[in-house]
């Protein structure tokens, strides 16, 4: 299905319907014809500062703008090529639709989040494959390109209703290239298995960098810029139901917000039009065990919301 408009409009509705009960937007309740919104969506721009409320709120709406990587050449294998439709009659002697009447730059960003095809469950494998083979040629950042044993692109399935997005490969996903093996992957799949009861193999895992900073460092943010077009693309590719951030890097990423932790965790934003949520990373609850219970309380708003029941220990 590609850009069901009806589809747009019902997420589209979501999305406004939030801003409204944040007090964000004024438009009645009950008026959900997309006329109602053009007005105070156009009071909604000219009173807030984009630099600052939007900041926010954008980060909760809309995909971010970002530094633009080649598209994948699926021309190249013909057996994920997308069909296009044929191409349609010449039926010029019709009377032709008017044109859309203007609406204002804001609501037609968030109709822009719809603008991706969904890519067919049994194309995505080999989708991801040939973007992994991009990936582990990438030299962009001379410095990691250098020091890596090997890039790091995924774990789990395509078809995984949730994503859980961290930070860089350490040492052992280097070495293993695979992520979240490590020490911090144990609690990773300990709060998989015995607190969501999912394993592994059922969600998709990925990080913001694909290369392992040396000395296990934070990630410089031109570092960040470069490769988080490859993430983009991944998320694309499976879009999963949810997205679970894990830690800082992830959020400044994708959110471009500086809050601190305790003002991110339960509550709800939105990546590429897909709910996301925000936790600690699993490295620093093994650093800080006792914020343990605030990851769990985390996971259960996640798990409430994807309909799942905890395991019973
Ligand atoms: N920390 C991360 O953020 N990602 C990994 O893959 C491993 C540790």
């Amino acid at each position: 299905m590609e850009n069901d408009p009806i589809d747009a409009w019902r997420q589209l509705k979501t999305h406004l319907e939030s801003l409204r009960r944040a007090g964000l937007l004024d438009v009645p309740v009950g008026t959900w014809d997309p006329s109602d919104f053009v007005e105070p969506v156009a009071r909604f721009e000219a009173e807030h500062e984009p630099e600052t409320i939007l900041t926010e709120v954008v980060a909760t709406v809309e995909p971010s703008v970002r530094i633009p990587i080649k598209p994948l050449e699926t021309d190249l294998i013909p057996e994920v090529v997308e069909r296009k439709p044929a191409p349609a009659p010449n039926r010029s002697a019709r009377p032709v639709r008017p044109p859309a009447p203007p609406v204002s730059s804001m609501f037609g960003t968030y109709l822009k989040a719809f603008e991706n095809p969904v890519t067919p469950q049994n194309d995505r494998l080999p989708i991801l494959k040939l973007l992994a083979a991009e990936v582990a040629a990438c030299e962009r950042c001379p410095e990691l390109a250098s020091t890596r044993t090997q890039t790091v692109f995924d774990s789990g399935t395509p078809t995984a209703r949730l994503m859980f997005i961290g930070e860089a490969p350490g040492e052992d996903e280097d070495l293993q290239g695979e992520p979240f093996v490590g020490r911090a992957g144990k609690l990773v799949t300990d709060m998989l298995t015995k607190g969501m009861g999912l394993s592994r193999s059922e969600v998709y895992i990925a990080n913001v960098l694909k290369c392992r900073p040396p000395e296990n460092r934070v990630p410089t943010n031109p570092e960040m810029a470069n490769c988080v077009g490859y993430l983009d693309r991944q998320i694309d590719i499976v879009r999963p139901e949810f997205i679970c951030l894990l830690g800082k890097t992830a959020v400044t990423a994708l959110l471009q917000s500086a809050l601190p932790m305790k003002s991110l965790r339960q509550r709800w934003f939105r990546y590429r039009n897909i709910p996301t949520m925000v936790t600690y990373h699993p490295a620093y609850l093994l650093r800080s065990p006792s914020f343990k219970k605030e990851a769990w309380e985390d996971l259960k708003m996640l798990m409430k919301e994807m309909g799942i029941v905890p395991p019973a220990n």
